[in-house]
């Protein structure tokens, strides 16, 4: 938080650093790893290296940017100078930053371009922890505006050989830093409501638990304690539905080439409908892809210890690919390898995909949010 720059590793590493800056400060797009996913960076304060971030992904121009930085200073660059950062941010700050936390603050034109804003009146700013990626801001020494480095509509790459599959010959760098540790994106919050209210625009790598943690221990004594809003399940907000700025609203989301299906092990079907067995679902899917003749190959993205994949893959005369989300009991694992899982079975040449549907506890939140945007349908099983 100091602003320190992370010690890389060798000479390698650092020249590839340098190449990088090199390539954003000549207003090219980069692809670099954060601890969340892997971003499409480009200078956040030049509005021609912006734009060629919306050219590269495909990218709607009304959907705003998250800008990344390094140090606190170069965060208050980007505020106006006798704006004071509330003290509810300054907590959030200090237990998740650097981290997969965004923040909305206030700004205007003059000091974030409206491209990366999209006319909003503030900007969504994180700070990350991973070490190439605090490298790369810092020796670029400039905020970088960063979406995930995917086509649009895409799920977001977590390894380098992702990014490379979607954006090859359209990126002149991608830095590759290994998996992602989290695996899904931040979590973007707002707290510039007057109710004093956190409201989570996109639920992400730090949990609501951790949110509400943090406040009880930091603010437990004094006084009421802020309550943490999830869009769509504690409030609703009937204009921001109707404007990208609620992410993920409005545009096709995490989609791969393949249909997913949502198979519902955990919440109640609809009022009124009952649970389909394993068998009468696969009965179902067999008719609707055999249609077009071969052997019918299902990718199952499922925890280790459901009985899912086990019950799935007993089934005779489909070719099963079972890539699992680790066990039940951590979500965690579920939300790192989600989209790796999407883009993998993706790759494997699947005809479908059954991804199994996980409790919106901890990670889980998060893991629903993206799966039941990649998902067309959803099926209820009696397991
Ligand atoms: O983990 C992440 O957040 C990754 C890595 C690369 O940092 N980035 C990422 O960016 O997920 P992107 O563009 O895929 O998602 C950013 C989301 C968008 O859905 C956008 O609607 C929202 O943040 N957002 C950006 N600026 C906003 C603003 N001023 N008000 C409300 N929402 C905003
Ligand atoms: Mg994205």
């Amino acid at each position: 938080f100091s602003g320190d720059v992370p010690k890389v590793s060798n000479s390698d590493t650092e020249d590839a650093l340098q190449q990088a800056s090199r390539t954003l400060h000549n207003k090219q797009p980069v692809a670099f790893p954060t601890e969340t996913v892997y971003g499409l960076g480009a200078l956040a304060l030049d509005p021609s290296a912006a734009s060629r971030i919306f050219s590269t992904k495909g990218r709607p121009p009304d959907n705003p940017l998250i800008v990344h930085v390094s140090s606190h200073t170069m965060l208050r660059r980007l505020l106006p100078t006798t704006y004071t950062i509330p003290p509810i941010y300054e907590i959030l700050m200090k237990h998740f930053w650097p981290g997969a936390l965004t923040l909305l603050f206030p700004t205007d034109p003059s000091l974030v371009p409206s491209i990366i804003t999209a006319n909003q009146p503030t900007v969504a700013v994180r700070m990350p922890s991973h070490p190439v990626a605090r490298a790369l801001i810092s020796i670029a020494d400039a905020p970088i505006a960063a979406p995930s480095a995917n086509s649009s509509g895409k799920p977001s790459p977590t390894r380098a050989e992702h990014v490379l599959r979607d954006l090859d010959g359209k990126i002149q760098l991608i830095l590759d830093g290994g998996a992602c540790g989290v695996g899904l994106e931040s979590t973007v919050v707002d707290g510039l409501n007057e109710d004093g209210n956190l409201r989570v625009l996109r639920p992400g790598g730090v949990t609501v638990e951790d949110l509400e943690r943090v406040l009880r221990v930091e603010l437990g004594e004094n006084g009421p304690i802020p309550r943490v809003l999830v869009h769509k399940r504690d409030y609703k907000d009937e204009a921001m539905e109707q404007t990208p700025t609620t992410p993920g609203m409005k545009y096709k989301h995490y989609s791969p080439t393949v249909p997913v299906i949502l198979a519902c092990t955990v919440s109640p079907p609809p009022h009124g409908t009952e649970p389909t067995t394993v068998q009468s679902f696969l009965d179902d899917v067999k008719h609707r892809q055999t249609s077009n003749g071969g052997s019918l190959k299902i990718g199952i993205l499922a925890t280790s210890d459901s009985g899912l994949a086990a019950q799935l893959s007993a089934v005779e005369g489909i070719e099963w690919t079972h890539y699992s989300l680790g066990p039940v009991a951590d979500p965690s694992i579920a939300a790192q390898r989600l989209f790796d899982g999407l883009l993998t079975l993706d790759q494997a040449g699947v005809d479908l995909i059954v991804a199994e549907e996980v409790r919106e506890e901890r990670e889980g939140l998060a893991f629903m949010n993206r799966l039941r945007k990649a998902a067309g349908d959803s099926v209820w099983l009696r397991m």
